[in-house]
């Protein structure tokens, strides 16, 4: 079998495991790794022997060898780099986010298209096992109507600077979200944060979303929290259903919920309606694993050689840069000594990514 030639650009925090699944592929061979810095570059050195190492993209956009690109850089570099490598006919898959406006994440989908490339972006949650458990229990309607989605992705650090809270971990839960209700437009978008360890870039997060038919979704995100939590919860008219990413057992599904009684003579009459609280069964799948990034690698290597749709595209792309994009910006000017309180609220026509 011939392997997929693949370099990739970033070898910093998250880039090694994007390398290591790579190089552990029997499809493909990891060819080259470009990063700017001295230190990343004898990292790469040293964890991966075989592969050239380089300081320079244009040695890996001049390679006519190789076909694929990884872009594992600072969100704000992914643009330029995605678009250099689209134009010298490399296929790529960009880390989270795409890009940092629709009008980018647009502009790369139609150099895909024009030049028959695949352009997708590593929304790692869509690759994974349990949330694709969920999503399926969802569309057979095991939880009845979707009520909410909460979702909380907290830590204490990974202090950025190139970007906020809301940039760097809200694309896993606006991704998540849109996968597990079939990707519909928020009809309206709120975030209210507060930059508590470095002025001006927001450590700490809440975001509500608006969705069509009545759905809510919340996500509280924070750099400054004591426990580490990846927990998602979705609460349908039926029953309940907590991801927690951190545990073996990652899916629970709970037959809790609120029935409404009838009393005699009032005909389920919601004023003279009672509730009864339902708490019956947890079960806990049992969900075949496999590491996400290994399938979201493989995802990536079938669209390079079978020439099929990508699962996180630029139209998925673009949707989860558009509801960041209208969480409003980050950077307004803090009084001295006090916090900031940013919102942004707004319809968004559902056409908008229809190109
Ligand atoms: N999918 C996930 O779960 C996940 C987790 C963490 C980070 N990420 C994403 O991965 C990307 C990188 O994040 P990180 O935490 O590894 O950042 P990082 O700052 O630790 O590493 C980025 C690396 O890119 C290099 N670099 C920057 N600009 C470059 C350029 N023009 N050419 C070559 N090298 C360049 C830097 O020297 C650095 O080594 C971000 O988009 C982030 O959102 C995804």
């Amino acid at each position: 079998m011939t392997k997929v030639k693949i370099a990739q650009i970033g070898l910093g925090y998250w880039g090694p495991a994007l390398a290591r699944n790579v190089a552990s592929s029997a499809r493909a061979e990891l060819a080259t790794v470009v990063d700017l810095s001295e230190e990343r570059r004898q990292f790469a050195k040293a964890n991966f022997p075989d592969v050239a190492v380089s300081s320079d993209p244009e040695d890996i956009f001049s390679d006519p060898h190789i076909q694929g690109v990884i872009i594992a850089t600072p969100a704000a570099t992914h643009f330029a780099l995605a678009e250099r490598a689209l134009k010298a006919g490399k296929h790529i898959l960009v880390e989270k986010p795409m890009a940092t406006t629709v009008e980018e994440v647009t502009s790369l989908g139609l150099l895909a298209r024009q030049g028959r490339l695949t352009a997708m972006v590593g929304h790692t949650f869509i690759y994974n096992p349990a949330v694709h458990y969920l999503r399926d229990i969802i569309n057979l309607g095991e939880l009845g109507q979707i009520r909410y989605i909460h979702s909380q992705r907290l830590n204490l650090g990974r202090i950025r600077s190139d970007c906020d809270v809301l940039w760097n971990l809200a694309p896993h839960d606006i991704s998540i979200v849109q996968f597990l209700l079939g990707d519909p437009m928020p009809l309206s978008v709120q975030r209210f944060g507060m930059d508590y360890v470095q002025r001006g870039i927001q450590d700490v997060a809440f975001v509500n979303l608006v969705y069509p038919n009545r759905v809510m979704a919340h996500f509280h995100l924070s750099w400054l929290d004591p426990h580490r939590t990846r927990t998602l919860t979705v609460v349908g008219s039926e029953k309940m259903a907590i991801y927690d990413d951190t545990k073996e057992r990652k899916v629970a599904i709970l037959d809790k919920g609120i029935d409404r009684m009838a009393v005699e003579g009032t005909n389920m009459d919601y004023d003279k309606a009672r509730f009864s609280l339902r708490s019956g069964k947890v079960f806990e799948p049992d969900i075949k694993w496999e590491e996400p990034l290994s399938l979201e690698i493989a995802h990536f290597l079938d669209c390079i050689t079978l020439g099929i749709e990508c699962w996180t595209g630029p139209e998925h792309a673009a949707k989860v840069v558009k509801i960041l994009a209208d969480c409003g910006p980050s950077t307004t000017p803090l009084q001295p000594g006090a916090g900031r309180l940013d919102t942004g609220a707004t319809d968004i026509p559902s056409t908008v990514w229809k190109q």
